[in-house]
């Protein structure tokens, strides 16, 4: 009977320990892409594809706020001033997508954001 009790305490010990250890948590780093000395940041071949893809149903020409079409995605940006060379991370284009529990929320992913973001602070080329 004793040992049977003793049995117990120990599974119940051992169960609560392994509950306790296998709250885990990581911190997740906000993705950041480094651009290589001399390389860029290509607005026709990275960013173009993003919006493209992920956009221009809504942001078509004549339609939300900012037209993010191929033809005129850059002029009408620069336009709408929805970017900030001076200050990327405050840029409108960059925050709408980054907000939590904003309307853009999940609309992008973590690394089309970094290369917004990237794009923007290697100066928005037109390129
Ligand atoms: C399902 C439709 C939809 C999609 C897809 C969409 N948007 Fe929007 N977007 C809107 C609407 C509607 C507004 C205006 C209301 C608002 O700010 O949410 C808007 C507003 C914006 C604004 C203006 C914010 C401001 O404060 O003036 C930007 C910039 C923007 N969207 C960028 C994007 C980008 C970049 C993508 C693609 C990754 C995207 N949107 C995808 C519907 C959409």
């Amino acid at each position: 009977m004793k040992t049977k009790k003793m049995l117990f305490a120990l599974l119940i010990g051992i169960s609560s320990l392994l509950i306790i250890t296998s709250c885990e948590y990581e911190i997740i780093e906000p993705l950041k892409i480094v651009i290589p000395p001399g390389d860029s940041v290509s607005f026709s071949l990275k960013i173009i594809p993003i919006f493209t893809d992920k956009c221009v149903t809504c942001h078509g020409t004549g339609h939300f706020a900012v037209d993010l079409t191929e033809a005129n995605a850059y002029t009408d940006l620069f336009a709408k001033n929805m970017i900030d060379t001076a200050d990327a991370a405050s840029s409108v284009l960059y925050v709408k997508l980054i907000e939590v529990g904003g309307t853009h929320e999940g609309r992008s992913t973590p690394s089309e954001q970094a290369l917004i973001l990237a794009w923007i602070e290697d100066g928005a080329k037109n390129n």
